[in-house]
């Protein structure tokens, strides 16, 4: 057993390591995680990048001697039929690599049938561990702002409820912002993920959802403005973790909240 002093010595150290910046704990041999995948779930063809940003088909790809992980994406997309069958083709798909560092596959929260639904970018520490998207500090932050214009994800009321989502399932490793590939892979589910819960409006929580829905970023440009994505009216707005970066921000923040509650019908 051990003794006080060790344990107090044990956990000093701990804190110490967080203090520093360390998030997760690792052990003292690195495991190479590709290769515990089985050989055909390994991504033999990437999709390069164009440089518009959109994703085209390697040449190999092409021409049709390995999959294409994008065909692919589409194909599982398009066959499910309700957003069980989706969250489930997701789980099932091979070729995004970050699953296999992640935690658990974080699909949506709140209510699938609410006016308004928002898209954000791709989990981080706490949603990967809760298997729940916004649920950090960026994600208590969503909530207030939601309350302030009366609108919940516990709610089950479609106009004052929301439901939420990411473009990535999967936390990516030190949170680093996910490739266009990545991007492209998960592209069919989201448009599936908005045709099937069908809101009123989409909300695109900064610059990759942008990057994803529109094809560009530049969130300090984009935001307020009214656009289309996914066959939906959709705001882009500054992403909550830029507004704990930047409180000055929350001015413009305020006014695309007011926006979505005059578009959404809210009080
Ligand atoms: N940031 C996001 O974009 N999504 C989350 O779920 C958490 C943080």
């Amino acid at each position: 057993m051990e003794s006080a002093d060790n344990l107090q010595q044990l956990r000093a150290l701990l804190e110490w390591q967080i203090e520093l910046g360390a998030t997760d704990a690792i052990g003292d041999v690195p495991v190479d995680r590709f290769a515990m995948v089985a050989p055909d779930e390994q991504t033999s063809a990437k999709p390069a990048s164009a440089a518009n940003g959109t994703v085209v088909p390697s040449p190999a790809v092409a021409g049709g001697s390995t999959p294409d992980p994008i065909e692919e994406a589409e194909a599982a997309a398009g066959a499910v039929k309700t957003l069980e069958e989706l969250q489930s083709a997701l789980a099932d798909y091979p070729h995004c690599e970050l699953r296999l560092g992640a935690r658990n596959l974080v699909f949506a929260d709140g209510n699938p049938g609410a006016k308004v639904m928002i898209i954000g970018e791709a989990p981080g520490r706490d949603e990967d561990v809760q298997g729940r998207p916004f649920v950090g500090r960026a994600g208590q932050l969503l909530d207030k702002m939601l309350a302030a214009i009366g609108l919940s994800r516990q709610s089950f009321e479609p106009d004052t409820s929301v439901y939420i989502t990411n473009v990535l399932p999967w936390r990516p490793p030190q949170n680093r912002d996910p490739t266009l590939e990545e991007i492209g892979m998960m592209l069919p589910f989201m448009r599936r993920h908005v045709a099937l819960a069908d809101p009123d409006l989409v909300v695109l929580m900064g610059n990759i959802s942008c990057q994803a829905a529109l094809g560009r970023r530049g969130i300090t440009r984009l935001r307020g403005t009214w656009t289309q994505a996914y066959g939906k009216p959709a705001l882009p707005m500054f992403h909550p973790a830029y507004l704990l970066r930047n409180p000055a921000a929350k001015r413009e923040a305020w006014a695309d909240l007011l926006e979505i509650r005059t578009y959404g019908g809210q009080q």
